[in-house]
């Protein structure tokens, strides 16, 4: 099977990212959304992204306009009716997630692969919203999606072989390194991620250290790029938290417990940089 056309389900910071490596790659892109600004916003951040690109001399004005042509907005899921693969990256919560796939496979062309950039619910249930769950994947995309090389694939219970290697190969057009993932909950990534950010915030809720103190002890210590409550600010304290949520629910170990501070910063909609504070305040 060969891919040739994408939509991209969800225009936000995720959505816009996987249609601008898709569109990058060469595919054709519907990205879609359930309101024009919403998508507009999506070619926003597309466009600034590769602005950045042509100032940094890596990309030409003319490449960069090559990719824009490549990318068409929606507002409508009709537009499924002709393309090879769905990424939907909507918001996470599995009733509009089966609400999304239910709606997708009664347009998608029979042949069309529906995949999910969910960041931890089972692939499994999304594709038992369908008829066909041999055709449903995980496609789990990194933040930043232009900069990060790694997607998770992950395989429901039903999925086709062929539909892997097709969605594998695509990954590798896009430029990124697949990794095979069974269904279980937060898959690899977030199962571990995750854990270390609550036991982070746990640390600060608990006053062993200052926030500072705990990213640099992460950063320097550890040599990883941001420190663990930076970088769950930059996830968004609302995701964090769900997919805390989403593996104790899954696993019923309480070492999955979401910490009580994380709980009140997401109630007093401190949801991090998108919101201009979460665990730090932001200019
Ligand atoms: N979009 C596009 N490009 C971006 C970007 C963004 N949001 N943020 C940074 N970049 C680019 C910059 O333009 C820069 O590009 P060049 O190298 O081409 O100049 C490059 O990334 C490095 O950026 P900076 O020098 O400004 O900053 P940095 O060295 O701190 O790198 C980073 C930024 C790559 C984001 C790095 O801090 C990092 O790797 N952080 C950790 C990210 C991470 O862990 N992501 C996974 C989150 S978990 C997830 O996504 C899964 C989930 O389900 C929750």
């Amino acid at each position: 099977m060969d891919i040739k056309t994408v939509m991209v389900v969800g225009a936000g910071q995720m959505g816009s990212g996987i249609a601008q490596v898709c569109a990058a790659a060469g595919y054709k892109v519907y990205l879609n959304d359930l309101a024009d600004e919403l998508v507009e916003k999506g070619f926003k951040i597309i466009e600034q992204n590769l602005n950045r690109q042509v100032t940094k001399g890596r990309m030409t004005e003319i490449e960069k306009e090559n990719v824009m042509e490549n990318l068409y907005s929606s507002t409508d899921v009709i537009d499924a009716n002709n393309v090879d693969i769905i990424i939907e990256a909507a918001t996470e919560n599995m009733g509009i997630k089966k609400e999304i796939f239910s709606k997708l496979d009664e347009i998608a062309p029979q042949h069309a692969i529906l995949a999910s950039n969910t960041s931890s619910l089972p692939i499994t249930e999304i594709a038992a919203a369908t008829n066909r769950p041999e055709r449903v994947i995980g496609m789990h995309f990194m933040n930043p999606v232009p900069v990060m090389r790694l997607v998770e694939i992950i395989r429901g219970l039903a999925t086709d072989d062929e539909v892997y290697e097709v969605v594998e190969a695509m990954a590798k057009a896009l430029g990124k390194v697949p990794v095979e993932v069974n269904d279980f909950p937060g898959f690899v990534s977030n199962r571990v991620l995750m854990p270390m950010i609550n036991e982070a915030i746990f640390t600060l809720y608990e006053g062993v250290a200052t926030k500072e103190a705990i990213d640099e002890v992460m950063k320097l210590g550890m040599n990883h790029p941001m420190g663990p409550l930076t970088l769950a600010d930059v996830i968004g304290l609302d995701t964090c938290l769900y997919i805390m949520e989403t593996l104790h629910d899954g696993f019923g170990d309480d070492k999955y417990r979401p910490c009580p501070l994380l709980r009140k910063y997401v109630k007093a909609g401190r949801l991090g940089k998108k919101t201009g504070r979460g665990i730090y305040e932001y200019g």
